[in-house]
């Protein structure tokens, strides 16, 4: 690592197990959403330093599947134990980087630890299963198949900034448990992060070659990840639009794809109401708003909507704006560009004839939480993620008109029903089309043993840590023929 002036440390990449400096000589400036200022440059890397990543990454795959999972998981409880080392680093890197409060980011770093540690714990315990071969007419029970889970190969893993730490080990932990090499490309914004992260891992003494960190322009690396024949499998999160695009591009591999949200919450007139609003203020606006399971609107019964309101805004108005540094609840957002677009919906509802309850205020990237009342199908916050600070109420009569407008949604990653009536809230369940319903809850993705999964627009494929040990290996069936 070289530092440059104004103390603007220039990241290598790590490819094919060595930390340098890409053949491009071109660098990619990243900019503290909160700072206002460059932090670092990340290496633009180039085709042909993807093509030796992958071959390197192939080539110590095959020795490091052949090592026992005890082995395996030696050197990922030792990852954990190098990021506990570095939790303070990593976590002050994540809220300069991408603007998480200080809190959050550490609690992030430690979810990671206990992610590792649990992802470990979790492959030495699955096995495999063997079959008789007499289930059919005429069948033997002479036949006796061995059914075990192989790696694939390769897995390329692409995270998103909102989680630069966590949402990558999700799918480096399982892709390296399963026995498969990995090729990293964390988003640009949050790359510094993953860097950090990756540098504990090399210090496990990891298998050089296994796994390769390239950061790069989406325009020269993006696609030709993607299509490339030595990658045997995609684990992505991040915008559906990014999702669709690599499942259009991707040649018959798996693919598993966590994308965005639209999460309703179903407010129905028996709910306990200061348990629902607490729940849809956290929901809703922690890390402003930036998380795909956030609340994103809020489907609520007329006869105690004012009421509601009430609750939300007082709560809502006490959340502290500004400087992630100062451990606020409502911070910068990631960049100029997504303030825009927040605006725009929050203008476009207003013009159509939304309340505004409290917000729209704005300082740069800066947005005070809005939420916003009567809000109508006609305006585009009732169907468009924002992925920012702003919460539109739409009131609806009877839980059939929630269930429907719920469902009329391209997004079906996870909701939350409120109500003191466990019928009602198993029909309401469901009756919504999602991967996920939380009673009486916010959506959420933890704890990570759950299954986590969005249908529709919202993903394919299931992660959490027991889904994703199996979404990157496969069953190989031996069959003994005895006789
Ligand atoms: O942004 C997408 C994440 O998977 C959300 O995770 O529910 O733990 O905040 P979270």
């Amino acid at each position: 690592m070289d530092s440059v002036k104004n103390d603007v440390t220039t990241y290598p990449a790590y490819l094919a197990g060595k930390w340098q400096t890409s053949e491009s000589r071109e660098t990619i400036a990243i900019t503290s959403p909160w700072q206002h200022d460059v932090i670092g440059k990340v290496q633009a890397v180039t085709q042909s330093e993807v093509d030796q990543s992958i071959k390197a990454s192939k080539k110590a795959q095959h020795a490091w599947a052949s090592l026992s999972l005890g082995d395996r998981g030696q050197y990922l409880n030792q990852w954990a134990n190098e990021l506990e080392k570095d939790k303070e680093a990593i976590a002050t890197s994540v809220m300069t980087e991408v603007g998480k409060n200080y809190d959050d980011a550490e609690k992030e770093v430690t979810r990671t630890i206990d992610l590792i540690r649990y992802t470990v714990q979790e492959a030495l315990h699955m096995h495999g299963e063997s079959v008789r071969g007499d289930g059919f007419p005429g069948g033997s029970k002479e036949k006796l198949g061995i059914i075990e889970r192989v790696p694939l190969g390769v897995v390329l893993a692409i995270s998103p900034f909102n989680y630069p730490v966590n949402l990558a080990a999700s799918k480096i932990a399982p892709a390296l448990m399963a026995g498969n090499g990995v090729i990293f490309k964390p988003a640009t914004q949050g790359s510094i992060s993953g860097i950090k992260m990756i540098q504990a891992l090399d210090r496990t003494g990891l298998p050089t070659g296994l796994l390769s960190l390239i950061t790069g322009h989406g325009s020269v690396i993006g696609d030709y990840l993607t299509e490339h024949p030595g990658i045997n499998m995609i684990s992505f999160t991040g915008s559906t639009q990014t999702g669709k695009h690599l499942s259009q591009k991707s040649i018959m591999i798996p693919l598993v794809l966590e994308l965005g949200g639209k999460d309703p919450a179903i407010v129905c007139h028996d709910a306990n109401l200061d348990l629902t609003a607490k729940n849809i203020v956290s929901g809703a606006f922690s890390y402003s708003g930036q998380r795909c399971t956030a609340v994103k609107r809020v489907l609520v019964d007329d006869s105690i909507a004012d009421q509601l309101v009430a609750k939300l805004k007082t709560a809502v108005e006490k959340l502290s704006v500004g400087s992630p540094v100062d451990d606020n609840a409502i911070v910068p957002l990631i960049d100029n560009k997504s303030a825009d677009f927040v605006q725009g919906l929050i203008d476009d509802a207003l013009s159509k004839g939304a309340a505004l309850i409290t917000g729209n205020r704005r300082d740069k990237n800066l947005l005070a939480p809005t939420l916003l009342d009567n809000v109508t199908e006609d305006m585009d916050v009732a169907w468009i993620e924002p992925f920012g600070p702003v919460l539109p109420i739409i009131r609806v009569h009877s839980v059939a008109e929630a269930i429907e407008i719920a469902n009329k949604s391209n997004f079906g990653l996870q909701a939350s029903v409120f109500t003191q009536d466990i019928d009602k809230a198993l029909e309401i369940a469901g009756a919504v089309e999602v991967g996920t319903v939380q009673v009486n809850g916010r959506p959420e993705r933890g704890p990570d043993n759950f299954p986590f999964l969005g249908v529709k627009a919202s993903g394919m494929g299931t992660q959490g840590v027991h889904n994703s040990i199996l979404s990157m290996s496969r069953e190989k069936l031996t069959v003994m023929n005895l006789k």
